[in-house]
């Protein structure tokens, strides 16, 4: 185990008591071994975050232990970072919750999507932290070309602003291939379903359940290995990457999409940052909001109601939100968890991903949110062109009646994209000799 590695966890609170669970577990998750913590109970002081009493204990534990880094479990702004360095042994690193967060993700990020939004959060997170160096005249490494007049800081400041934009351009492009893909997707019959909710849930456990057969692709060309499996682990992170699988409801074909986990106490400024990945995500014509029964009461209500606003902010499209309250083999004081979860987002489907049950509940409560059905009937006559419509057809709509007689009489039902679809392509196979006629 190298210096490095080590970390002594800070914590400061307005009041006692203190829980370090969830940041010695970030640590971990960033590879940090914790060896020690300093919790510290007063009002933030404004120059440094912590007082001098617990600056020296922190001083102290970072010597004795040979840390190389303080993790700290509050935001620190770019100068209370700074001021708190200074009052640490030298090459002590200073790791905030935000950082944190960000290399973790980082780490995880497997898609170009994931990768530029993660690169997104570190930039900005970033930047008035390089400033900050500029200004203190240290060799940030960023200044690009120098202009006359210009302060170090000012050209750090530019350069990290250009980078962001590119960035954010690139995201763009990402996002309207995305919405062609989606299009594309709801044309070839698909129903999108997305799972959302808390790492942990059950997501990828509910997603195997419901899924036909392997993956069906992943976001990117890139790493379409990893698009065989979704992935399922205990542990506080998922990765930012979604995977997608086919599923059958009855008679309608779904793509499914295992979103990005929810992790708690993300901060709110780090959830926008992905806003394009739950974006995408969420504009599916249903959500499965999949919640954890095995969580406390107070757990679950924090949980749902987070979920529940996340949704609400990024979800543009109609459809439905189904409430999934899984793993109840294993839960305790079911009853009041599903009306905690009935009275913040309705009643929940009660299933466990693990032995399959209420399975059959939830198939009947995701069929009635996704949107309705269009049917239309052709009359065609008897050609090849018919024939490879019908074919078309099949490939594309969810029912379809075909009867032969002097012409080919056909009945179909299917997304409202696919019967327009189907409208203009009989239109062209009959366009002398067929009548067509809409239900
Ligand atoms: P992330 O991928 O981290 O977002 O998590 P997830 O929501 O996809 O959860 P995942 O499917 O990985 O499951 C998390 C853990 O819960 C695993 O250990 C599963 O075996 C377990 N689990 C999932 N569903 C059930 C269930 O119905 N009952 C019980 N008892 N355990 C379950």
């Amino acid at each position: 185990m190298s210096r490095e590695d080590t970390a002594i966890v800070a914590k400061r609170v307005d009041e006692s008591p203190a829980d370090t669970g969830e940041i010695r577990a970030l640590a971990q998750s960033a590879g940090y071994t914790v060896v020690g913590e300093v919790v510290q109970q007063r009002d933030p002081h404004p120059g440094h975050e912590f007082g001098t009493g617990a600056i020296a204990e922190l001083r102290r534990e970072v010597q004795e232990c040979d840390a190389g880094a303080v993790v700290v479990d509050n935001d620190l702004d770019a100068n209370r970072a700074f001021a708190l360095a200074d009052r640490l042994p030298d090459n002590t690193a200073v790791r905030d919750r935000k950082r944190l967060v960000i290399d973790i993700f980082g780490e995880r990020a497997a898609t170009r999507r994931a990768q530029l939004e993660v690169r997104l959060a570190e930039l900005e997170y970033e930047l008035p932290r390089a400033e900050e160096r500029a200004k203190r005249g240290e060799d940030v490494g960023r200044q690009g070309f120098k202009s006359a007049g210009e302060s170090p800081a000012s050209q750090v400041r530019a350069a990290y602003k250009r980078e962001i934009k590119q960035v954010e351009d690139a995201l763009a492009d990402i996002e309207s291939a995305d919405a062609n893909r989606r299009a594309d997707r709801h044309a070839a019959g698909f129903d999108l379903v997305a799972l959302a909710g808390y790492t942990n849930a059950g997501k990828s456990t509910l997603l195997r359940r419901l899924a036909d057969d392997h993956a069906v692709e992943e976001n990117d060309r890139r790493h379409a290995d990893l698009a065989g499996v979704a992935e399922s682990r205990d542990g506080l992170f998922t990765t930012l990457n979604t995977t997608t699988r086919r599923a059958t409801l009855g008679d309608r074909r779904l793509l499914v999409t295992d979103t990005v986990g929810f992790v708690s106490g993300l901060p709110h400024w780090l959830v926008d940052s992905f806003e394009s990945t739950l974006a995408s995500a969420y504009r599916a014509d249903a959500v499965l909001l999949v919640a954890d029964a095995t969580d406390s009461v107070d757990r679950l209500r924090e949980k749902v109601t987070t979920s529940r606003d996340v949704l609400a902010d990024h979800r543009d499209a109609d459809g439905g939100v189904v409430p999934v309250l899984n793993k109840v083999d294993a839960a305790s004081r079911l009853d009041e968890k599903r009306r905690v979860v009935g009275d913040l987002v309705g009643d929940p489907v009660c299933v466990s991903a693990l032995d399959g049950s209420g399975l059959d509940a939830l198939a009947d409560r995701l069929a009635a949110s996704l949107p309705e059905r269009e049917t239309a009937r052709f009359s065609l006559p008897q050609s090849d062109a018919t024939m490879s419509f019908v074919s078309w057809l099949y490939d594309h709509a969810n029912t379809v009646d075909v009867a032969h007689g002097e012409t080919v009489e056909v009945e179909i039902s299917g997304r409202r994209e696919v019967v327009a679809l189907a409208r203009g392509r009989a239109d062209d196979v009959g366009a002398d000799t067929a009548a067509r006629r809409d239900s």
